[in-house]
């Protein structure tokens, strides 16, 4: 297994939609065993695969919080919303690939997702709490959109500058 290099905001692949996963092969078995040993890793509860530059329709989560509680990695292919509900939360978000800032976003409390496992097979399960924002914050990532998309463009451009900076320090270590 490999921790790959999470791309930092911005970038014009984290802009990009995503093309679907066709087949479970090999390398996408390897590439999910990556993107889940680098959300590890980071540490982060969720990864999509733009994020490391690979431009295909698949992430990864684990939403465990509990410190006694068994870790749930799950892997996600070709996901899909298939209901939201009507009712809204809003949560604190942040990104691996926007290191250290934060802003509210309101999604959908609770959404229905089907999605391709690494079996090969259609899976749908309902999430709600952590997990509903992290799933929507996930695929938003493979439509090319982050979440301070959903914030005032000021503070959006304030963050962007932030990460401008931060990425042209660490180009000259
Ligand atoms: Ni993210």
């Amino acid at each position: 297994m490999t921790i790959r290099k999470i791309l930092i905001h911005p970038d014009a692949r984290l802009k990009k939609k995503a093309a679907p996963v066709t087949e479970v092969t090999s390398s996408i078995e390897l590439l999910a065993e990556d993107m889940i040993e680098t959300m590890y890793d980071a540490p982060g509860i969720g990864l999509a695969a733009p994020q490391i530059g690979v431009m295909t329709r698949i992430f990864v989560m684990d939403c465990v919080k509990d410190e006694g509680e068994a870790p749930r990695p799950m892997v996600l292919m070709n996901p899909e919303i298939t209901w939201a509900s009507d009712e809204i939360s809003s949560y604190e978000e942040g990104c691996l690939s926007i290191p250290e800032q934060y802003g509210d976003v309101q999604r959908p409390a609770e959404v229905e997702m089907h999605w391709m496992g690494l079996d090969g097979q259609l899976h749908q399960e309902r999430f709600n709490g952590l997990w509903a924002t992290c799933v929507q914050h996930e695929l938003d990532h493979l439509n090319g959109k982050l979440f301070i998309d959903y914030l005032k463009p000021l503070r959006r451009q304030m963050i962007t500058r932030k990460m401008q900076k931060l990425k042209r320090e660490t180009a000259r270590k």
